[in-house]
């Protein structure tokens, strides 16, 4: 890439907001619904053909949709949830909200993502659910988990929060597992601020996801007030405040339209920074197999110690020299509550735990310049003795 203005800092994972998004939330302001109405049913079809899925709910957040799931496929308590350690706390914490006990199981080194082995080992009479997490972007082996799940009936909700362009095997990353969550978080591939999709197959499964998100009402605010009179309504289930706006979804719908677009800047950012630091001593995470499609949430390396230098003092000297990071993720199991409430210790996933150590997450985004990408590359060369 072309360096064209000097660069003093790099943020994270800037949002690319454009006109449209701009243009569209004020038409909504101005259109006199500002809540769930005809631009989340616009923004649901629209994605459900992106990822070919039959039905999409969206929702206020990829959290509300992994909960509403589990409790759409009966996990409570007395149920297991099996889950990998190397993922954002959501993941988890949605398993404890249900009443059900997560069950960690350890990452394959290639790839980050559950192992299907470790999945088959951690299955007991009580496992109710699945919990593969498409991680960075990279589509996690869902079909192989699938295959070992499926037969003993168990539900498999597929975390898509990093993955919304990914396909697994040449299946569409949306369209595999009985239910999937994607977020459109500030840092997401999309974004609605805060925001988030579910998918499914399943009709009364969507229609019951619907319901709950929104109190349990029999009919949402917008239908009910179409008629233009009071319309009577029934709560059928203890619902949640889970609905997304139409003002985000103002911005989802402009986001989506650009999602190839956006993608293949970052897949082009990805592959200036595996051809920069190809030399370098850094590990790597192995490419998506024949057939997948990374959606490139994240681009990480791996500090392993071959540079002399430790994941931590690599990140502050990226600091230093402007260059933001992050860290995906500090192992779930390894956090106070987990520890304290299941009896987790480090050493009990070693693959998980040798990847959190060393794993770093560099700046990506369509929304950073090519001076940005140089400069993250220059500093990063230097650091590492490129
Ligand atoms: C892997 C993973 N799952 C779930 C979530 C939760 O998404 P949201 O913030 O939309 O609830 C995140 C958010 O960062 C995530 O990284």
């Amino acid at each position: 890439m072309k360096t064209t203005t000097a660069v003093e800092s790099v943020p994270f994972a800037p949002p690319a907001i454009g006109a449209e998004e701009i243009a569209e939330v004020i038409a909504t302001l101005e259109s006199g619904w500002l809540s769930t109405g005809p631009r989340v049913r616009r923004f649901e079809a629209e994605f459900a053909a992106y990822v070919g899925a039959a039905h999409a709910v969206a929702l206020n957040s990829c959290t509300a949709g992994l909960h509403l799931a589990l409790l759409a496929a009966g996990v409570g308590p007395g149920d297991e949830v099996i889950t990998t350690p190397l993922t954002f706390c959501a993941t988890a914490n949605v398993i404890v909200h249900a009443g059900a006990t997560p069950v960690f199981a350890d990452v394959d080194p290639r790839t980050g993502t559950l192992a299907p082995a470790a999945v088959e080992a951690a299955l007991s009479p009580r496992t109710r659910a699945v919990i593969p997490v498409h991680y960075g972007g990279m589509p996690a082996d869902v079909l192989a988990i699938r295959a070992i799940t499926q037969p003993q009936g168990i539900v498999m909700i597929e975390d898509a929060a990093h993955c919304i362009e990914g396909i697994a095997r040449g299946r569409k990353v949306g369209a595999i597992g009985d239910f999937t969550c994607f977020s459109f978080y500030a840092t997401k591939n999309i974004t609605t601020g805060e925001g988030g999709m579910l998918t499914t197959a399943s009709a009364e499964a969507a229609e019951w996801i619907r319901t709950a998100s929104l109190h349990g009402m029999t009919r949402p605010a917008w239908t009910r007030h179409q008629i233009g009179r009071p319309a009577r309504y029934d709560v059928v289930l203890p619902g949640f405040k889970y609905n997304m706006t139409d003002l985000q979804a103002a911005i989802g719908l402009h986001q989506l339209a650009q999602i190839e677009v956006n993608y293949a800047r970052r897949a082009a950012i990805a592959r200036a920074y595996d051809e920069a630091f190809a030399d370098l001593p850094l590990g790597r995470f192995a490419p998506p197999p024949a057939g997948s499609r990374h959606a490139h949430h994240l681009y990480m390396v791996l500090v392993d110690g071959r540079a002399g230098i430790t994941r931590d003092e690599a990140a502050e000297r990226l600091a230093e020299a402007g260059v933001s990071t992050s860290v995906h993720f500090h192992p779930l199991h390894l956090h106070s509550y987990y520890r304290g409430r299941f009896g987790y210790s480090r050493g009990a996933f070693p693959v998980a735990e040798q990847l959190a150590d060393t794993v770093l997450s560099l700046p990506l985004s369509p929304a950073l310049s090519d001076a940005q990408v140089d400069h993250v590359i220059s500093v990063v060369r230097r650091i590492f003795g490129g």
